[in-house]
């Protein structure tokens, strides 16, 4: 499918969603949100497709909303309109396969909140993230103040959103907002590494693992303890565990094939 402000590649069942924005840093208006469902969706259905990237390139992630956008809107305008970004951001959230978000440069505003719908995120050592919506008198209004505080703890994220400064990757590595800081001219190779030790799982275990994640951290324990005993033995009904558990036993690699 063709796109207008985002990129989409796949090699070797690993998909790359490139920001494509760069004389305005990315920044993130409907048509990008919009982009981004339609290519969440068509890339959740191709089972050739095992783990996606989402990325802004190697300058920059993003730097946020598109502020000529909303700079005019009413709020009738923006009730609407943010749905458009919260309908994009669970799609992406929701994909039933790994997603690594790979930043360099800003992470800013809606950019930050977009790498927080990841399962991983990865930063180059050039990143800097924050939530400056508070300094244009809104707040961060695509997850912001609910994805941020459920990862790094609500009074680390009150700080970021109270105070709209900027931490650099070192920091959001120190705060548990990214998994791993590399050189920056290493992201794409190391997002790549880690993109294919995913990739070599079994997708199907991969798929209920994560919904199990995701679930959970919407339930109680108990419900939550529940939900993962059901996925963990729906998945003895899989090709991929007889092979997983054979392989082991003959000490040898698994050859999973998604069944
Ligand atoms: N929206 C629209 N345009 C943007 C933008 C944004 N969020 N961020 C940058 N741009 C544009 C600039 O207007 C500029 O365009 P022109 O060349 O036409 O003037 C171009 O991108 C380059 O930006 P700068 O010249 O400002 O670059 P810089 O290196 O001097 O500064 C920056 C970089 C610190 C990131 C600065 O651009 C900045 O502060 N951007 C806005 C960050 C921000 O406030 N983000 C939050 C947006 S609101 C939001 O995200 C709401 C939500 O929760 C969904």
């Amino acid at each position: 499918m063709a796109y207008e402000t985002i990129i989409v590649e796949v090699e070797e069942g690993i998909a790359t969603i490139t920001l494509n924005r760069p004389a305005v840093l990315n920044a993130l208006n409907d048509k990008v949100f919009n982009e981004l469902g339609e290519a969440a969706l068509s890339l959740s259905a191709d089972n050739s497709v095992r783990v996606v990237i989402i990325t802004g390139g190697d300058k920059v992630f993003a730097a946020g909303a598109d502020i000529s956008q909303m700079a005019n809107s009413t709020a009738v305008d923006v009730a609407t309109r943010e749905k458009v970004s919260h309908r994009a951001f669970q799609l992406l959230e929701n994909l039933p396969k790994p997603v690594i978000a790979a930043i360099s440069g800003y992470a800013l505003g809606g950019g930050c909140e977009l790498t927080l719908v990841a399962d991983v995120r990865i930063a180059a050592d050039n990143a800097q993230f924050g939530l400056p919506e508070i300094k244009l008198g809104i707040l961060p209004g695509a997850g912001g103040t609910q994805r941020l505080p459920r990862l790094i703890g609500a009074g680390r994220a009150k700080e970021l959103i109270f105070s709209g400064d900027f931490i650099k990757a070192d920091e959001a590595l120190r705060v548990g907002l990214v998994n791993k800081v590399v050189p920056a001219d290493q992201l794409a190779a190391e997002t790549r590494k880690l993109a294919k030790r995913f990739a070599s799982r079994g997708a199907v275990a991969l798929r209920l693992a994560k919904a199990s994640v995701n679930e959970g951290l919407r339930m109680d324990l108990e419900a939550g303890l529940e939900y993962e005993h059901k996925c963990f033995s729906l998945l003895f009904a899989t090709e991929d565990q007889k092979e997983g558990m054979k392989a082991f036993l003959e000490k040898r690699p698994a050859q999973f094939q998604g069944k």
